[in-house]
């Protein structure tokens, strides 16, 4: 009997203590999690990597440039700028929330931050310089050695140090606390009406079968053009690129919709300028849906509730270069 009381307590604590979570498990949604760097020395020398303009050939181009933590962690234009104002040929995905990624870049090709953090700083239409080169700099400054040696218990620099450095910056850029997240965690008033159609409408339209979890996004390549072919003069192909299969063109992978009010324009050629272009084309060729005028309002009110709490810190002041430096050139 005593035995039976106490199952039945413990079962009504189990259902009180479920129910709670309830609310938010059923969703395809998940809150955004804050990060604790486990540590701190590396990640404030990644973001001092990350703000310094010498990791370019001009000294002038920084992985802020065109992902300006100012603005979402994006350029905010239609494809990016590179060295000696090349036009780069595809638009910048933020950088906030990019850790929760399944592969980086639209195509996937890094298979994480730390290897994607290489690519910008060779590539001749961004950053343009060498591995080499950036080691050169970056070594011959006393401040950095040192902060090197806090972070990895060494002095030594070399790309492997840079690109991990970056890449632990890189994961503490999530953006926890968004309205829409307080709504999952149970804050029923943190949402307006239309913001919440919106979701629903979201949720009912088929948004959710690519756009989902804590990153709205982020964890699967699918196809540009489910029902209708994506009309662009870009030459982008996708994931094609990676894998050479014919199926895999105009593949790419499903960008995080978190802090999309701020990521604009729009689609991995800049095509969409607004959010309601964004979202009335996603209608007509994902989901074989013409959306009214305002059930593109309500999505758009929903997807600005998405924009979270952005990455706050010191910028960092950089240690100046020195006379061993090797000089930037900046048009050559
Ligand atoms: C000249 C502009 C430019 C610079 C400088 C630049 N990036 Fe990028 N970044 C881009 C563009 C454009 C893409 C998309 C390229 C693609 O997918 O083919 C991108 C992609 C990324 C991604 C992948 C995000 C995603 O969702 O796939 C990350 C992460 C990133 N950059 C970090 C960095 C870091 C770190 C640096 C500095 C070492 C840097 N970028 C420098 C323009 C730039
Ligand atoms: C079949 C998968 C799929 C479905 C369903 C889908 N999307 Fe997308 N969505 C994508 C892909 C892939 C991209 C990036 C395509 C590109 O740029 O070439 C994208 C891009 C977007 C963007 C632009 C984000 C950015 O940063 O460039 C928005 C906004 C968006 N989707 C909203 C929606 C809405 C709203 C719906 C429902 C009406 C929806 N999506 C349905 C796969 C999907």
């Amino acid at each position: 009997m005593m035995m039976r009381t106490l199952t039945a307590s413990l079962l009504s604590i189990g259902i009180m203590i479920t129910s709670v979570h309830v609310f938010a498990a059923n969703e395809p949604i998940q809150p955004i999690k804050p990060v604790k760097p486990e540590n701190a020395e590396m990640v404030e020398l990644g973001k001092m990597l990350f703000f310094d303009p010498r990791l370019s050939k001009s000294g002038f181009i920084s992985c802020n440039s065109c992902h300006n933590l100012s603005m979402g962690g994006t350029d905010n234009i239609k494809t990016s700028i590179g060295h000696k104002w090349h036009q780069g040929p595809i638009n910048a995905p933020t950088v906030l929330n990019a850790s929760m990624n399944l592969a980086q870049f639209w195509d996937g090709r890094a298979k994480d931050l730390k290897e994607q953090a290489g690519g910008p700083i060779a590539n001749p239409g961004e950053m343009a310089s060498t591995h080499d080169m950036a080691v050169k700099v970056i070594s011959s400054i006393s401040q950095y050695r040192e902060q090197f040696k806090k972070a990895f218990d060494s002095t030594a620099v070399d790309i492997d140090r840079i690109t991990t450095a970056i890449a632990a910056f890189e994961e503490t850029l999530v953006t926890p606390d968004s309205r829409f997240d307080k709504w999952l965690e149970g804050d029923k008033d943190a949402l307006t009406k239309a913001e919440l159609d919106g979701y629903r409408l979201f949720k009912s339209g088929g948004c959710t079968k690519c756009h989902n979890g804590p990153a709205v996004g982020g964890n699967s390549f699918e196809k540009m053009g489910v029902y209708k072919p994506y009309e662009t003069s870009n030459a982008a192909v996708g994931r094609m690129d990676v894998t050479g299969k014919e199926e895999d063109r105009f593949v790419f992978k499903v960008p995080t919709l978190r802090n999309v009010e701020l990521t604009y324009p729009y689609f991995h050629d800049g095509g969409a300028a607004t959010l309601e272009e964004a979202v009335d084309i996603m209608g007509k060729i994902q989901v074989n849906r013409e959306f009214s005028k305002e059930e593109i309002a309500n999505i758009v009110a929903f997807l600005k509730t998405l924009t979270g709490k952005q990455p706050y810190f010191k910028l960092p002041i950089l240690p100046p270069s020195n006379n061993a430096t090797p000089r930037s050139q900046p048009f050559e």
